[in-house]
């Protein structure tokens, strides 16, 4: 039976996989801590690892990788900006990935993300169980009408764009690669970041981290915004600098921000730190203000889309065991 051990897993992930391993009959041994250097060998003698998005696989967890004879990383997501993809070809590992798993998922989020900040739902929420009825400070803003500017045109944008167009909402897009025949039928406009930035007044990014785009939301492109513009990152956390976001909060330029993700999010996403002090002034600062929502990179987070890691992953781990063609390798 081919063993595959995984890294960073939480009970729901041991109990999605177990449940759709039943088709598959792997041994599947669990970490629950994240994989990095100091765990690295723990691959008791697995062929394939599987990790998720706040996995360690650099050059120096990959070359004792290597050495524990593993050949396969098998990412249980679609982001892989946290795998040494050279090393892993230096050292003959191979890599996969889940492209797509419900786009709807996440756009989805986004869209909960943006309704909680604009109608403050969360506050409504705790004031009414305290017998408060009162609407100060609750007023919110019609989606109709306003702009959205959305960046990556990807899966997840595509799903986002349908639900925003349903509000009535006019779309501006950026991407590296635009879609003109895309932008047509969905009946958006392909522009220059300057102009999305200027223009918008809700910014979402959905495009996957990469060297170039870095800290693109930064205190020169914010200050291009609108002012009192709603940022939502359901990306990746360096997408943003935190420091440059919380100097457009404060100075009120910068109205709402809805955050999945999170720059140092690995310290704290995905554990429960209810008993500690929050060490990271930063994140502390970000849940301090209330026209700020964290959410902890769970927006791929529904039944639908657990499934589909699931399966795919396991699809992914068959292939390589049977040394089939790996239809989602990440090179
Ligand atoms: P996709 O691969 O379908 O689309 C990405 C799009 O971004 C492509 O059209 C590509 O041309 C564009 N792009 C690439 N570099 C760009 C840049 N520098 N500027 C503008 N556009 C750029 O990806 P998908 O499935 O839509 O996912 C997008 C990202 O969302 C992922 O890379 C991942 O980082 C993030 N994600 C977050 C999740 C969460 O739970 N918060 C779950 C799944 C994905």
């Amino acid at each position: 039976m081919e063993k595959i051990t995984f890294f960073g897993t939480h009970s729901y992930d041991r109990n999605t996989f177990a449940e759709i391993n039943k088709n598959y009959g792997f041994e599947l041994v669990n970490h629950r801590s994240f994989l990095d250097a100091k765990n690295a060998e723990m691959t008791m003698g697995a062929k394939a690892v599987c990790i998720f998005v706040n996995d360690t696989a650099d050059r120096k967890v990959i070359e004792i990788l290597a050495k524990q004879g593993v050949k396969l990383i098998a990412l249980r997501c679609a982001g892989f900006n946290n795998v040494d993809l050279a090393a892993a070809k230096d050292n003959g590992i191979r890599v996969v990935r889940v492209p797509a798993y419900s786009p709807h998922a996440i756009a989805e989020h986004v869209v909960a993300l943006i309704m909680t900040l604009n109608r403050r739902t969360n506050r409504a929420y705790v004031r009414t169980r305290d017998g408060n009825f009162s609407l100060n400070g609750l007023m919110g803003f019609d989606m109709y009408g306003k702009t959205a500017g959305v960046v990556g045109t990807g899966r997840i944008a595509r799903c986002l764009i349908g639900i925003l167009k349903g509000f009535g909402m006019n779309v501006l897009a950026y991407d590296i690669f635009p879609d003109e025949a895309y932008a047509k039928q969905a009946g958006i406009r392909y522009v220059e970041l300057d102009e999305l930035f200027s223009e918008s007044d809700i910014i979402s990014l959905n495009c996957p981290l990469t060297p170039q785009n870095r800290h693109l939301i930064n205190r020169d492109s914010i200050s291009k915004m609108k002012r009192g513009v709603m940022i939502i990152n359901t990306g990746r956390g360096p997408l943003i600098s935190t420091e440059d976001l919380i100097e457009g909060l404060r100075s009120g330029q910068v109205g709402y921000a809805g955050l999945d993700v999170y720059e140092e999010e690995r310290n704290y996403f995905y554990q429960d730190k209810s008993s500690s002090v929050i060490t990271d002034d930063n994140l502390a600062r970000l849940l301090s203000y209330s026209n700020v929502m964290v959410t902890s990179h769970q927006a791929f987070f529904t039944q639908e889309a657990m499934g589909n890691i699931a399966t795919t992953t396991l699809e992914n781990c068959k292939s390589f065991f049977e040394g089939k063609e790996l239809i989602n390798e990440v090179k």
